[in-house]
């Protein structure tokens, strides 16, 4: 029964899968409170020529303005204006363009299962200055009133979410205090499908829908088919939005990932969780069981995952997957984890790009984890400077340009289409595998050396690894590798390497 229904959704709606990212290009980068003309500028001279194949942005509309500018006042909507700290509607599509036009597309983060808090209050200290009135569920900017609002519809105690439980509080009532929408009304529908068409006009490609889990599928499908087609100044006739809905399922819970399959993606959130165990070698796990990394691990369908190391709730211990998440906290596994998911082939792939903020932990926790963006004395946040070395400053960690990470997103595209293969391991955390005859990747994660001679599937040749280093021109930054006429290669890699893994591709031949 079930699954009869479930057939029924993926014949109908098969388009919102797809990421709508230029031939050759196959991630997406999360540029997580960055400003629009920081992220134009980051399209022109880094994103487009290394291959990136488009952006995360952070919430575009209009938000609340919250004492000491925490990170999550970007999840507060008052407006559908585009007017935030990142920047207002001109930026915005200087934004767009510039990056469409180096082939890097925008996928823009959509808040719209609530607006802000009851606790907001009364007044216009929003981004762009509209009106708010939170107790009588006024928000002048759409307008919604607070017949918009699924107040009545809500059954817990408190009003907010008392029992993850029940599906029906997961979904009516209001979540962390936010004013839960009524999404099975068509006025609400029309307003955020009006604003996802104004961002399609400007020239978007997709849409990460935030606490979909929060949302009835079918309440989320009633505005993806209300979207236009995207822009033809950019992609073909009749394209599709790609739509990637952000649901929280580690397993046993009782909502179901699966449930949002109908309208698009969805965010794989065991992925960085176990991939994390896995490395930090937690709960007897070891790299040799990556074998059957995928599906057989019960993740869900690749042609229906988003998956990720971390995210920005989950990166500061919100959110899923708790302590085993890696970050670039723990760089040289964090390097290994991003490096492992760019050269497997499942799911759709997003690496992460963060600030840095002061970790501060009182009994396990991080009592800083709330901080917002690096900012100026006014409240602007400031700009994402670039070094000499070609890292960035101003607190921006910029992990999508450490080499190691900017060359797997590389390695990706040139493998792209090409099945798994050779896969070895030695029972326990040394591992390696192919992507047929284009790429080949090795990882010593055990407390020891290794030095082996391994099938590796490409032409023979000099390769030079792209992690210790990286080709330029006809010289190798890093180590070089042979590979003989048989297709054997030999590998040492120290286990206290700064990288203790070796990755090498055609397009990396010497
Ligand atoms: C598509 O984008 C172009 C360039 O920004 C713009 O002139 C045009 O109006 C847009 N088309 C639609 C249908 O919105
Ligand atoms: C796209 O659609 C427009 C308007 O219907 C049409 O004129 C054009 O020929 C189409 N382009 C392609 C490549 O099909
Ligand atoms: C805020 O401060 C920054 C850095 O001093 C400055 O560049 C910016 O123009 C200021 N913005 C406003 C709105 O005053
Ligand atoms: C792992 O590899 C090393 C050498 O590469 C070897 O000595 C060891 O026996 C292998 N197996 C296990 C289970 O450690």
């Amino acid at each position: 029964m079930q699954l009869s229904l479930l057939f029924l959704f993926i014949g109908v709606c098969s388009a919102h899968y797809n990421p709508n990212v230029e031939a050759g290009r196959t991630s997406i980068v999360h540029l997580f409170e960055w400003r629009w003309e920081d992220i134009a500028a980051e399209c022109e001279r880094y994103l487009g020529p290394n291959g990136f194949g488009g952006v995360q942005i952070s919430p575009a509309s209009e938000n609340l303005i919250m004492t000491n500018r925490p990170w999550e006042e970007r999840y507060q909507p008052v407006s559908y204006k585009i007017c935030t700290r990142s920047g207002n509607e001109e930026e915005f599509s200087d934004m767009v363009n510039r990056c469409n036009n180096v082939g890097v597309h925008i996928y823009v983060d959509v808040v719209m299962n609530h607006m802000t808090g009851y606790g907001a209050g009364v007044g216009t200290s929003s981004t762009c200055g509209s009106y708010f009135n939170s107790g009588a569920r006024e928000f002048k900017g759409v307008p919604y009133s607070f017949l918009d609002f699924n107040e009545y519809k809500c059954k817990s105690s408190s009003g907010g979410i008392d029992h993850y439980s029940d599906a029906y509080q997961v979904r009516d009532c209001q979540l962390l205090g936010l004013l839960d929408l009524a999404l099975e009304k068509d006025y609400v529908r029309c307003k955020i499908a009006d604003y996802l068409n104004h961002l399609i006009s400007i020239g978007v490609a997709g849409f990460r829908l935030d606490a979909s889990k929060h949302m009835w599928p079918g309440d989320i499908k009633a505005v993806i088919s209300r979207l236009d087609n995207l822009n033809t100044t950019w992609f073909p006739n009749d394209t599709r939005p790609f739509i990637y809905q952000e649901v929280i399922d580690l397993g046993g819970g009782t909502i179901s990932a699966s449930e949002y399959f109908g309208n698009g993606r969805v965010t794989e959130f065991k992925y960085g969780a176990k991939l994390g165990n896995v490395i930090r070698k937690w709960n007897g796990e070891k790299m040799a069981y990556l074998k059957n990394w995928g599906e057989d691990w019960a993740f869900m369908p690749s042609d229906r995952a988003l998956v990720f190391i971390d995210n920005h709730d989950n990166q500061r211990g919100h959110g899923a997957g708790g302590a085993s998440i890696l970050t670039f906290f723990d760089s040289q596994l964090y390097k290994m984890g991003v490096g492992f998911m760019l050269a497997h082939p499942y799911g759709f792939t997003r690496v992460m790009s963060s600030y840095q903020w002061p970790r501060y932990f009182v009994n396990g926790k991080d009592t800083n984890n709330w901080m917002g963006p690096p900012s100026n004395a006014n409240g602007s946040i400031k700009a994402v400077t670039i070094n000499a070395d070609t890292t960035c400053g101003n607190d921006w960690v910029c992990e999508h340009r450490w080499r190691q990470i900017k060359n797997m997103i590389i390695f990706r595209n040139v493998v792209d289409g090409q099945s798994f293969a050779n896969w070895w391991d030695n029972g326990s955390n040394q591992i390696a595998f192919g992507r047929g005859n284009k790429g080949f990747i090795i990882f010593n994660n055990d407390d020891w050396n290794m030095d082996i001679k391994l099938n590796t599937g490409l032409p023979a040749g000099l390769y030079c690894d792209v992690i210790s280093g990286q080709k330029e021109g006809t010289d190798c930054t890093g180590k070089q590798i042979t590979v003989s006429i048989e297709g054997f290669a030999r590998f040492q890699i120290s286990n206290t390497a700064e990288d203790p893994f070796v990755a090498i591709h055609v397009n990396a031949k010497l």
